[in-house]
Order: structure tokens, then sequence, then C-alpha cells
């Protein structure tokens, strides 16, 4: 399937203003450098649901704003739809849409409706095609029962999803989301990713690229996802092929009773998942095979520590995040 984005090497460095203060303060002081990307290389397919994972800081807006061409890359390139974002910014804008969850953005005073065709005004539709354009998408994003009341007047989702029919105005063929389920309470948020993939992905064959922190949320809805930890890429894949592990490492979890300090050693990651009493369950990412996971059941029976149980499992999503920031010197903190 050919590649609807496509990032090369991606780099971007805020250069953070100095306030009036700090200049007068510290004349000859250097301005501070942000680091938010740094070198970030992915492709995501045509009609593909793509996942931006990763904390807050980790860079998700940032790519998501490069691709849309609001922020200029530092270094790298990134293209959409065969088209470069900082060469060709005009095609690119006309193939991608963005929908931010800064609801500041809207008119309040304003109907759904009337901040629809204003948007498309600004876009370049004239009004007849504005009118037409909005009342097909108030139909396609479900906003029927919503559209001629104020926009101080949404709910939370609703607004969410104006903001989604306003990125579609253009009929883009690639959406950016950026935490499309952010402020949402569960239930609306579960209507919401329903939406997406059901209507926008299945009946539109739009690209969707979704930035989220939410692990739930990529697991069920994304093909692929990128996890993203202060501007690096940390793993790229399907959630099955992140959850299987490392090449050459597997997972186990243990129950153990009495464990004392958890022993440390490269060939395993382990976490404490819960303790209770004298019970402690562990996850384990351990290298496959040349004895390692005996030398950990050894290292625990040596600390006094009974096993109680100890089985193969894939873990989810939110596990291997966990195990990432375990790891010392790993991959979260290199
Ligand atoms: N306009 C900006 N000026 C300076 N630093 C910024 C700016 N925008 C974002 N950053 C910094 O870049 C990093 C990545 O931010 P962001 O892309 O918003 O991450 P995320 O969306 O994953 O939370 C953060 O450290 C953030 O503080
Ligand atoms: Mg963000």
């Amino acid at each position: 399937m050919p590649a609807a984005i496509r990032a090369e090497d991606l780099t971007k460095i805020y250069v953070k203003r100095r306030s009036l203060r700090e200049m007068t303060l510290r004349p000859l002081g250097r301005a501070e450098r942000v680091v938010a990307l740094r070198e970030v290389s992915f492709e995501a397919c045509e009609g593909e649901t793509f996942g931006l994972l990763g904390p807050n800081g980790a860079g998700k807006t940032t790519l998501l704003k490069i691709l849309a061409c609001l922020v200029l890359p530092s270094g790298g390139r990134a293209t959409v739809n065969g088209a470069d974002v900082a060469r060709d910014d005009g095609t690119v804008r006309r193939s991608i849409g963005f929908a931010t969850s800064d609801e500041r953005s809207f008119y309040w005073r304003l109907t759904g409706r009337e901040n629809l065709e204003f948007f498309a005004s600004l876009y370049g539709l004239d009004a007849s095609l504005a009118r037409r354009r909005t009342s097909e998408l108030v139909e396609t994003i479900e906003l029927q029962e919503v559209a001629d009341q104020q926009f101080m007047n949404f709910s939370t989702g609703m607004k969410q999803r104006l903001a989604i029919a306003r990125a579609l105005l253009h009929d883009p063929q690639v959406l950016c989301l950026d935490e499309p389920t952010r402020s949402l309470d569960p239930i609306a948020a579960k209507h919401l990713r329903t939406f997406i993939a059901a209507r926008l992905r299945r009946e539109h064959g739009k690209t969707v690229l979704i930035a989220t922190h939410n692990l739930q949320e990529a697991e069920e809805m994304c093909d692929r996802v990128a996890i993203l930890d202060r501007g690096r890429l940390l793993r790229l894949g399907s959630v099955a092929e992140i959850t299987s592990g490392l090449p050459g490492r597997e997972h186990y979890v243990l129950t153990v009773a009495g464990l004392g300090e958890p022993p440390r050693d490269p060939r395993w990651t382990l976490l404490v998942e819960r303790r209770d009493g004298d019970l402690a369950r562990l996850l384990a990412e351990v290298e496959r095979g040349g004895g390692a996971l005996s030398d950990l059941l050894r290292r625990v029976l040596d600390g006094r520590g009974t096993i109680v149980s100890c089985s193969r499992r894939e873990p989810s999503l939110q596990e291997v995040f966990d195990l990432m920031e375990a790891s010392p010197g790993g991959e979260a903190g290199r």
C-alpha cells in the first residue's frame, strides 16, 4: 500500500523566546533550546489508522503540526502524499486536515453551522459551496441535533466533533487528530472512537493519524503505532508486534513470596506490578535462551524468595510502556 505520510529523520528544535526580565538579568545568556523531535522516521500507509503514542512532552503535537504545515521542521523531511511539507506546503495543506482539542479557536456565539461556514470561507470555498459542504459534514459527523445551537452550549464531545468536521471541510485524504478524546468522559470517548473507526476510516477511507497518551485507545483503534518519548521514536509496529517484545526477549509474569530487593541484570528488566502482603507480582522481560530465566529465578531464590508461579504471557501495551520506563539506561532513558 502506498505511503500517505513519510517522515525521515524528522527533527524539531524550538528556541524558547526569552522574557524581558531574563534578558535584563542575563543579557548575554543564551536562549533555551528544546529538542521536541529527534530524527524520527516512519511511514503511514493510505487508509491506515496510525497512532502516535507517548506521554506529555513526547513530541506528538509537534509532529502533527509539522505534517499540517503549521510548524517547520529543523531537520529531516516529511511528505504527505508525496508532497514535501517544507517546500510544497500549498499541496500538503490541500490533502491534510488537522483537528486539535483546543476549542478556543471557535466562535462561541455562533452556531455550529455558522462556525463551519465561516471556516469554509477561510478555506476559500464560495458561499453556496460552503453551505453545501457544511450540511454534508453536519450529517457525516452526526451533528444534526446541535448544529443550530450556539457553540457555547455544545457538550465537550460535540465540540470535538465540530473540530473534526472543520478539519474535513476541504475533504482532505489525511486527517490528523490531536488527542481527540482528551477531555471526554469514558462513554463519550468510546462513542467518538467508534465513530472515527466506522465513518472516517471504513466509510470514507481516510488515513487517520491520532496522537494519544491513552494506550487502550491506541490498542483499540490503531493498525500501527509509533511510541514516542521525549522526542525519540522508541518503537514502531502493530500493537501485537510491540507487545510481543523486542527480538530476542520474552515476557514472564512471576508471583514471588518474600521478595527482597528485585535482582538487577542487563539480561532482564523487572517491574514490580503489585505487592500484596508478602506476595509480589512481577513482570519480567527476559533475554531468550542462554540461561537468563534460570539465573533470574536463582537470584530470586538466593534472595530468600519463594517462587509461587511463573508463566509466559504477552503484556499489554501499558505494561510494555511501564517496562520501558523501568529499564535502567534502557530505551526510555537512552
Ligand atoms: N512553541 C514552543 N516553544 C518551545 N517549546 C515548545 C513549543 N511547543 C512545544 N514545545 C516543547 O516541545 C516538547 C514537545 O511538545 P509537544 O509536541 O507539545 O508534545 P506532546 O504533544 O507529546 O505533549 C515539549 O518539551 C514542549 O514543552
Ligand atoms: Mg500534545
